[in-house]
């Protein structure tokens, strides 16, 4: 059988928050294939792209047909090409739980169905209805939180501005130190919002993480981090130009544990000093190591790479000599930030060196600075860690 679809559809669809068209009008299209957008396409869409891709949010529509069938050629470009969905860690190099990437069967769905004339399926189905259901913008994974702050309330985004960085101080208004199990920012305004990040101000310890993709930072069970009574936060938020004037308000939820936790989380950070990477240099490697002084269990990496970074590599090299990747960003993307959740947390003895090499570009006309930091999630262990048989 063979029949048309796309008749009609004249690439107008004009994208959320960004003018983004797409370059192509699509008519009479043979149709090649049997996967279809309101089955299996929808399906990935809304576990992979509808983080990023759905109305108010930062980046055009993909929850309906009418939306996603004038983007089927970039989509296939931007999937074979894999920035889309934005994940720099290399497949098999770490296992994350926040692993946003498409699985080669994924992938080979999404291209069968682009290269096969993109059908909507369904017949008679609504082409301008999500055939999925997709998550609302705003609200709190985790319930209302135990202390609500503002953060910036008077900026402004203005239009078409470049992408730029803010750092925010704010009061916690705590009468007595707490523990902290989990955090979430939410951005007034998810157009203009690419990554924000949590600090303890006064020792610049990370606390959490929002990006896109991944909502709320929380803690593994049982551990806590003390945030002092009378603190304040660091929040650092990363801006994308946007159309039009947005608000840069946002709010930032705590949220913590009753009773003291089992275990305290440590602050731990693999730091190199800063280097110097001359103008026009490329391939300079950074590297520096940090050895465990106790038993570490390891939950989550927030590498801060800072401009020129093009890749990053961080080892644990136990004292017995076996090593185990940890992460490997491999083409990374300095407007995508993420921090990176293990699926199981690592826990390595003491005498543990991690290793961390990473490589920098300076394409400018002055030397720049590089000062790669891994922040870890880390606490000791619930019970001694395995020994490996030698
Ligand atoms: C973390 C957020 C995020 C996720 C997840 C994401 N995208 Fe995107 N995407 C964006 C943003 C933002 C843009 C606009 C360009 C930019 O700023 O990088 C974009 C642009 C695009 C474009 C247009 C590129 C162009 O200009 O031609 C396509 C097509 C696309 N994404 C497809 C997808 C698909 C398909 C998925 C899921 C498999 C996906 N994206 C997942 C954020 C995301």
């Amino acid at each position: 059988m063979r029949w048309f679809a796309g008749v009609g559809v004249a690439g107008l669809a004009v994208a959320g928050a960004v003018l983004l068209r797409p370059a192509t009008v699509y008519t009479h299209t043979p149709i090649t294939t049997s996967i279809v957008f309101q089955k299996e396409i929808a399906q990935i869409f809304q576990r992979k792209c509808f983080q990023c891709h759905t109305e108010g949010n930062i980046s055009m529509s993909l929850t309906t047909y009418k939306d996603a069938r004038p983007w089927a050629v970039a989509i296939k470009e931007e999937i074979l090409e894999r920035r889309m969905p934005p994940w720099s860690a290399v497949n098999g190099y770490g296992h994350f739980a926040n692993d946003m990437s498409l699985t080669a069967r994924e992938v080979s769905i999404i291209l069968a169905w682009a290269d096969g004339g993109a059908p909507s399926g369904v017949l008679l189905a609504d082409e301008s209805k999500p055939p999925v259901f997709v998550p609302p913008l705003g609200g709190w994974d985790q319930g209302t939180p135990d202390v609500l702050l503002t953060v910036a309330s008077d900026q402004k985004v203005e239009a078409a501005s470049p992408d730029r960085t803010a750092r925010f101080e704010v009061a916690t208004g705590l009468a007595q130190a707490k523990w902290l199990r989990a955090l979430q920012l939410n951005p007034g305004d998810r157009r203009a919002v690419r990554y924000a990040a949590i600090y303890d101000a006064a020792s610049g310890r990370w606390l959490g993480t929002w990006t896109p993709g991944h909502l709320n930072t929380s803690l593994p069970d049982g551990v806590g981090i003390q945030l002092p009574a009378k603190g304040k936060l660091a929040v650092e938020i990363g801006y994308r130009g946007t159309d039009e004037a947005v608000s840069g308000e946002a709010e930032l939820g705590l949220y913590f544990s009753e009773k003291r936790p089992a275990q305290v989380a440590m602050p731990l950070e693999i730091a190199a000093a800063p280097a110097i990477v001359p103008a026009g240099r490329t391939r300079e490697r950074v590297r520096t190591e940090t050895v465990l002084k106790a038993p570490t269990t390891a939950s989550a990496l927030w590498p801060r790479l800072g401009a020129g970074a093009k890749s990053i590599e961080v080892t644990a090299i136990r004292p017995n000599g076996v090593v185990e990747p940890l992460l490997w960003l491999k083409n990374y993307r300095p407007d995508w930030p993420s921090s990176y959740v293990f699926r199981e947390p690592i826990t390595l003895p003491a005498g543990t060196r991690l290793v961390m090499t990473a490589y920098y570009d300076n394409a400018t006309g002055t030397a720049l600075q590089a000062r790669p930091a891994v922040s870890v999630t880390a606490f000791p262990p619930s019970r001694p860690p395995a020994t490996l048989a030698p």
